[in-house]
């Protein structure tokens, strides 16, 4: 009999690639996926908790679907990704009306778990380490999306002071590269034209594994398969930035000139204290050698403020960073206490207004220097991978450049999955807008 899944993934790419997976395993239990929460036999949210806000909304969500268990009480509701690995069987306690509590390792488990529930009508909690890492899927030969995640490695060693991502995800585990290429093929062959490789931190890919192997070696690999436009990774630690990696962002045809590079803080005292193991200085480093290598590479970071013992001085610092590095897309946040970790033990915490203030006054500044680096691109052409039909407007389709900035333009929906050309006649803070590039339509290419 066919039943119907309601997925709600919260947090990062790498929760979106569990919840693809998960889908795909609820399928093969004849289980389809609805947009429509009072028709589903089957709930999930899939959550994050990275900072604090992230996991109070997942209580509030949960706390809303009460009610519709209690009209129905066959449901299943259960809670997977972070939170769950973080609570665990607290969690079935508190919420008498969640059943399945399923934690980071246990995707490939969701199947046999909602049946148990299904089968005992009793709450059930797995969020046991057992590092089985994705396999290939089985892929049916239906057009997908243009875009695709692959997850090449799970967990994290780094245990930065303020991170919680370590205890939720386990240490490092790298997945074999024949298994990376075969769901890279299985995703080409399915009309994806863009792959991001993705990993807490891409450049330790690779170790531990026999034979040994590392990132630049698995970009060559999966670079050169028949149907990829684009290849992009995330995130890059910049403690583990090597030259080849450098290198190959400068030379392989189908990898973007894009790096997200979180920089986190511009103060090397707050850097230690961070554990981030690297300087102000060496990251201002690898920014030259990456501009160096490869002039028209995008760098985007991560920052966070307020982090404990942040003192004026320290954040003039990351003000100073953003000056001087002139990024072409921020993430920052507000320093969130988090369990478990260093920091969150740390005397020295900032009040929450020194922290919001912080926070404005960096976006003001990233905001004029994103606005003034699209406004120069105002008048260029750019290779852009169309995604779709724009989400807000009618008859704009959109896509990304190379260096990841979004563009929309008026156009049909055949072109999607299409590199294009276009020509930038309008920038934004967060996109630009432009035509398609005809020879003869357009005038003053630069
Ligand atoms: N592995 C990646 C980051 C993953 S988490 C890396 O090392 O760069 C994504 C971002 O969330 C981090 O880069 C950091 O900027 C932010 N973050 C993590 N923990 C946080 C916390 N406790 N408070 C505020 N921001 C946090
Ligand atoms: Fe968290 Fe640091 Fe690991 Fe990134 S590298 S996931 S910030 S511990
Ligand atoms: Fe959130 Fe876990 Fe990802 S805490 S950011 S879902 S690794």
């Amino acid at each position: 009999m066919k039943r119907r899944m309601y997925l709600a993934t919260f947090g990062c790419q790498m929760n979106e690639y569990d919840s693809e997976r998960m889908v795909r395993l609820m399928a093969e239990q004849d289980y389809t996926q609805t947009t429509d929460l009072e028709q589903a036999d089957f709930i999930l949210l899939n959550t994050c908790s990275i900072r604090e806000k992230a996991e109070l909304k997942v209580y509030s969500y949960l706390g809303r679907l009460r009610k519709l268990k209690e009209k129905r009480p066959d449901l299943i509701i259960g809670l997977s990704g972070c939170v769950a690995q973080q609570e665990g069987e607290n969690l079935l306690k508190n919420v008498p009306h969640l059943d399945l509590v399923v934690g980071t390792h246990g995707v490939h488990r969701l199947p046999r778990l909602v049946e148990e529930v299904r089968r005992n009508g009793k709450q059930v909690c797995h969020i046991e380490f057992d590092y089985h890492l994705p396999t290939a899927p089985k892929i049916a030969s239906a057009a997908g999306p243009v875009k695709a995640f692959i997850t090449i490695m799970q967990g994290c060693d780094n245990f930065c002071a303020y991170c919680v991502v370590p205890y939720l995800r386990g240490r490092e585990a790298s997945r074999p590269p024949a298994d990376i290429l075969a769901e890279a093929e299985g995703l080409l062959a399915q009309d994806v034209r863009e792959i991001t490789l993705l990993g807490q931190n891409v450049n330790s890919y690779g170790h531990g594994l026999n034979p040994s192997t590392n990132f630049t070696e698995l970009i060559e690999r999966i670079s050169n398969l028949e149907g990829l436009y684009r290849l992009r990774f995330t995130t890059s630690h910049p403690k583990d930035l090597s030259p080849e990696l450098i290198r190959a962002l400068a030379e392989t045809k189908t990898l973007c000139e894009h790096i997200h590079l979180p920089a986190q803080s511009g103060s090397t005292r707050t850097l230690k204290s961070m554990g981030r193991k690297y300087t102000r200085e060496n990251y201002l480093d690898r920014v030259d050698a990456l501009r160096d290598a490869c002039p028209e590479v995008a760098i985007s970071t991560d920052i966070i403020v307020g982090f404990p013992g942040e003192t004026d001085t320290d954040f003039d610092q990351t003000m100073d960073l953003l000056e001087r590095v002139r990024f072409d897309g921020i993430y920052s946040f507000k320093y969130s206490d988090r369990p478990m970790t260093k920091a969150s033990r740390s005397e020295d915490k900032i009040p929450d207004e020194i922290k919001s203030a912080r926070l404005s006054t960096l976006q003001a500044l990233q905001k004029e220097i994103i606005l003034a680096k699209n406004k120069a691109l105002v008048g260029t052409h750019a290779e852009v991978l169309v995604e779709g039909p724009s989400k807000r407007q009618t008859g704009q389709m959109t896509g990304r450049t190379r260096t990841n900035r979004i563009v929309n333009f008026s156009g049909t929906e055949e072109l999607t999955g299409r590199l294009e050309q276009v020509v930038v006649l309008e920038a934004y803070a967060n996109s630009l807008r432009g035509e398609l590039y005809r020879p003869g339509n357009s005038p003053d290419i630069t």
